[in-house]
């Protein structure tokens, strides 16, 4: 059974044609199929969806998440999200450019869902779904494909990367950024709350935006990027960013041990007082002006100091691990299908816009 308030969402999400009658004309024709109290409530709902600006993004399915996507995505995310109209993707298909396995795959994205969930997100406020559920993406994606050159997507500092450590040169690879601006697209979103290394993508986003919009008339919003300056890069355990890529991560919800694990092995030198990693990567969690203290009066003593960071990481996710571990993949399933037939709402009203001013609705 959906509460009212999810209910009305994905009314809402249809634009009722109901709910704006009754706004235009101040009619007391109501929705047959809500009561007089869900009504109200919906249109009062409804009505402030209408106001609020758009926030939106994703997290790829492709490995376990660390510390750098909670600090770097995901808290800022939750952080601002009630103030906004607010979608968090599993971006699966993306996942596809790398992942080749698909128990895999399912395990993953349940994890990223239960993370979600995990970390704060309520999915009745926000609309939590999957890419691949929404099957407008692809389509959309195809069509700024067909919008941007090869020369142009080459510029991607992403696709290089990726090709530097050795992945494969798939397609899906290359054409990745247009994906992720059908992603951002189709909901007219405002604000994208990434980290510094998906700065590029959002320029793609936009650039691929005005090129619909030149092409075929104004279409599409130009969404901006929401980047938390002090936070920007989260250091891995060899000081490099941290990435699931690069196999120094901490991760999310590991265990204490496995927490301590990581910790422990952040690479120190012993020419300083400081060692710089370890703070590097505490800053992220507690203000400076605390940790000078801290690091002061254990000046020279390495475990210490990274037991103390183990100690302010497990007190930070040991609540949002007994969450994590409570949702059952029934939970994971439902989430999905509300939140999908939500976005599906969405994407389909401006599908039927975009295939119109192409030219393939005859
Ligand atoms: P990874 O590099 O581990 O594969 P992703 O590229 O899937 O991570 O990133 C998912 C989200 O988490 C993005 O918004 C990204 O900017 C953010 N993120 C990833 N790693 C870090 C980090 N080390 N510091 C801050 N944010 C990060
Ligand atoms: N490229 C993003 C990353 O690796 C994932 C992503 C795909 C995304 N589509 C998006 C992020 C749309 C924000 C919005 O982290």
């Amino acid at each position: 059974m959906q509460s009212w308030k999810s209910q009305c969402l994905s009314w809402a999400s249809e634009s009722s044609p109901c709910l704006e009658f009754k706004i235009a004309r101040k009619s007391t024709t109501i929705h047959p199929k809500l009561s007089l109290k869900m009504a109200s409530k919906g249109v009062i709902l409804w009505y402030s969806l209408r106001h609020m600006k758009r926030l939106l993004t994703g997290l790829q399915p492709s490995g376990a998440l660390h510390i750098g996507n909670y600090l770097g995505a995901l808290k800022p995310f939750v952080n601002l999200y009630q103030d906004y109209e607010s979608f968090l993707m599993v971006v699966d298909y993306h996942a596809l450019t790398t992942v080749r396995d698909p128990e895999l795959l399912r395990r993953n994205i349940a994890d990223v869902i239960k993370t979600y969930v995990a970390v704060g997100v309520d999915p009745v406020k926000a609309t939590i779904f999957a890419q691949s559920q929404v099957q407008e993406h692809t389509e959309l994606a195809w069509i700024l494909e067909c919008l941007v050159t090869v020369p142009f997507l080459e510029l991607s500092h992403a696709y290089k990367d990726k090709i530097a450590k050795g992945l494969e040169a798939n397609a899906g690879l290359f054409n990745y950024p247009m994906l992720m601006a059908a992603d951002i697209l189709l909901y007219d979103t405002d604000f994208v709350p990434v980290g510094e290394d998906q700065r590029q993508h959002l320029e793609y986003a936009r650039e691929a935006a005005a090129k619909f919009n030149n092409a075929y008339g104004q279409t599409f919003k130009e969404p901006k990027e929401m980047i938390q300056k002090e936070i920007a890069v989260v250091p891995g355990v060899d000081g490099k960013k941290m990435s699931k890529s690069y196999g120094n991560t901490i991760p999310l919800f590991g265990s204490k041990d496995e927490i301590a694990k990581a910790v422990m092995s952040i690479v120190t030198d012993s020419s300083g007082e400081k060692p710089v990693h370890v703070w590097n990567i505490h800053k992220a969690l507690r203000p400076e002006a605390e940790l000078e203290s801290l690091y002061a009066a254990h000046a020279g003593k390495y475990k210490a100091l990274k037991e103390a960071l183990v100690e302010d990481i497990d007190a930070l996710v040991s609540p949002m691990r007994e969450t994590y571990n409570a949702l059952g993949d029934a939970d994971v399933r439902q989430i999905l299908k509300d939140g999908s037939d939500r976005a599906r709402g969405y994407a389909s009203s401006k599908m039927r816009d975009v295939r119109k001013k192409v030219g393939v609705t005859i």
